[in-house]
């Protein structure tokens, strides 16, 4: 099973791959994740990236598609993988075609802008494993601690207001096209699209989500 999860920053992707990912044993690919992980290793792709993203920019596609390109290598991927925040735009859609990739499933989670800046500024990450929380709606056990490891969280740099409003000018402008590339596709090919609202709890979404994916 190959899955893109598409929505705005916030949207609960990351939250909700980490559940179909155990449904499906399939390894969740977020190259947000992985471009964090090169910064808190300082490598050059980190060092490349780091401006961009606190800007709340992209990292250009050729980049992306590199590094995209070499992960689906690897042996887990062999049975099909998520992608989380790939492609996000246009020219990284393509990229996958160009492959003769082929999805199964676009699933889109939607959510509203001033829902979005209220999850985004109660956000707290473990950095080594991505794994999200939310203050108020998906607390740590322990406050300030990852359920996991009992290491710190932290609250990432692009979640500061200024940037998480550029960042969602940056997804109508460049990733939500993708929204009519992969819906006229899902017409002409096997490609399934589902759209689920995003907005409800954590519960309902993932429920639903599972819904249309047995269906
Ligand atoms: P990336 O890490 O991909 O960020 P994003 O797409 O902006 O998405 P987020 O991680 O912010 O949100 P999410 O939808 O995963 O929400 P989450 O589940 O955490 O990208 C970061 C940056 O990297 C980009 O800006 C860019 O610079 C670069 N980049 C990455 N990929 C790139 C690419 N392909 N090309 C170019 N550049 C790229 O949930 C959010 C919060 O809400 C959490 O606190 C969570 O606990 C809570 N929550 C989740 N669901 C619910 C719910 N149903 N109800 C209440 N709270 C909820």
């Amino acid at each position: 099973m190959k899955i893109v999860l598409l929505g705005p920053p916030g949207a609960g992707k990351g939250t909700q791959a980490e559940i179909i990912c155990k449904n499906f044993s399939i390894p969740h690919i977020s190259t947000g994740d992985m471009l964090r992980e090169a910064i808190a290793k300082e490598t050059a792709l980190g060092k490349q990236a780091k401006e961009i993203m606190d800007a709340g920019n992209l990292v250009p596609d050729e980049v992306i598609i590199n590094l995209v390109k070499e992960r689906i290598k690897q042996e887990d991927c062999k049975n099909g993988y998520l992608f989380d925040g790939f492609p996000r735009t246009i020219p990284q859609a393509d990229a996958l075609d160009n492959q003769e990739i082929f999805l199964d499933v676009v699933l889109e989670l939607t959510l509203e802008d001033e829902l979005i800046i209220n999850r985004m500024s109660g956000r707290r990450i473990h950095q080594s494993s991505g794994r999200s929380y939310h203050v108020e709606f998906n607390p740590p056990k322990n406050e300030g601690i990852d359920d996991e490891t009992g290491e710190t969280l932290i609250q990432r740099d692009d979640d500061k207001p200024d940037t998480v409003k550029n960042r969602l000018e940056v997804y109508w402008e460049q990733t939500n096209p993708l929204i009519v590339y992969y819906r006229s596709k899902s017409i002409q090919t096997d490609l399934k699209y589902i759209e689920i609202d995003g907005s409800k709890t954590m519960e309902n979404v993932s429920l639903e989500i599972k819904k249309a994916l047995e269906e």
